[in-house]
């Protein structure tokens, strides 16, 4: 028997069952119009593999654990890891002028500590990371003196190998501003590549993470979820930003796009932008029994 031919597409009770399959491990929805596709990108592992049908290598997939490098491999398949620095102005410019200001009149007026935890969910392969990296880098004042920690995660274990290896094309350093690519990129050989400086890879780490579990983490001042929701159905949408939710601190901020379309799960938070969410402060029982907010 030989591997289906490029015609030979998933038959239409394949197409139900992976999808199944593929929103309960991922969240990510597969329309009935993505059947060409679908069958495309199988056919890719079904070549690696040596696995002779649709049906067997779906049966291999249901029969391994969602940890088996065949699923990572699956996963590379039918996930985008479409990113690049400074992706959507808008969130860049509030994060230098407004954010990071803010943190700093707060840190200098003794508010807070001089501590940072931000979290690049669904990171792909780091990008939006070293953007956050490189804005405190260049605009948190004494940011020597604070600690601050960048968490990226992903599903794809090859995206969160790429951004552990930080290795930038053209392509996605178009938007980093010259300034900042002088002093935080080098070049990498004559090739056209940056790498970023030790001042920003001191800040982040990388790790594996599905969205759907609940993560086992310290809590976050702000987290960046972006142009991953909108692959995904509502149960996953809802599954996610209540485990995210319950990672931000009080008073902690979550930006996501508004191409994601998560505005009616966000209810816990409120509302500042269109793609910013700020978790309330905690309310305090004063003396008299009124409540106040800290
Ligand atoms: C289009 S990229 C977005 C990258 C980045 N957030 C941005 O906005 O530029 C979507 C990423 O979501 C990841 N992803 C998809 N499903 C996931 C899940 N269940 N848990 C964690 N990451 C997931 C994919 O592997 C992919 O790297």
């Amino acid at each position: 028997m030989a591997i289906p031919a490029a015609q030979d597409l998933v038959t239409a009770i394949q197409l139900t069952n992976y999808a199944k399959l593929i929103l309960k491990v991922t969240g990510i929805r597969v329309s009935p119009q993505k059947r060409m596709l679908l069958s495309n990108r199988i056919r890719r592992r079904l070549k690696a593999t040596g696995i002779k049908s649709y049906q067997a290598y779906y049966e291999q997939l249901c029969k391994l654990k969602v940890d088996d490098p065949e699923w990572d491999a699956f996963l590379e398949e039918i996930t985008t890891h479409e990113t690049y620095l400074f992706r959507d102005e808008a969130h860049w410019k509030w994060f230098r002028e407004k954010y990071l200001p803010e943190l700093s009149k707060a840190a200098t007026g003794g508010k807070r500590k001089k501590e940072l935890r931000i979290w690049s969910a669904a990171c792909s392969t780091g990008d939006e990371a070293y953007t956050i990296a490189s804005c405190i880098a260049d605009g948190l004042t004494n940011c020597s003196q604070w600690k601050i920690e960048i968490l990226g995660t992903d599903i794809g274990v090859g995206a969160v190998g790429s951004a552990q290896n930080a290795k930038f094309g053209t392509r996605a350093m178009r938007l980093v501003p010259d300034n900042i690519r002088k002093r935080f990129f080098q070049k990498q050989g004559a090739e056209d590549f940056w790498v970023p400086k030790p001042d920003l890879t001191r800040w982040t780490s990388f790790r594996q993470h599905n969205l759907l579990e609940r993560p086992m983490m310290k809590p976050f001042d702000l987290i960046i979820l972006k142009n991953v929701l909108i692959y995904f159905d509502d149960n996953a949408k809802q599954t996610t930003i209540g485990h995210l939710c319950k990672l931000l601190q009080p008073g902690g901020v979550f930006i996501t796009s508004a191409a994601d379309n998560a505005n009616r799960f966000l209810t816990e938070l409120d509302k500042q932008t269109p793609w910013m969410f700020r978790k309330p402060e905690l309310a305090k029982k004063s003396a008299g029994g009124r409540k106040v907010v800290v």
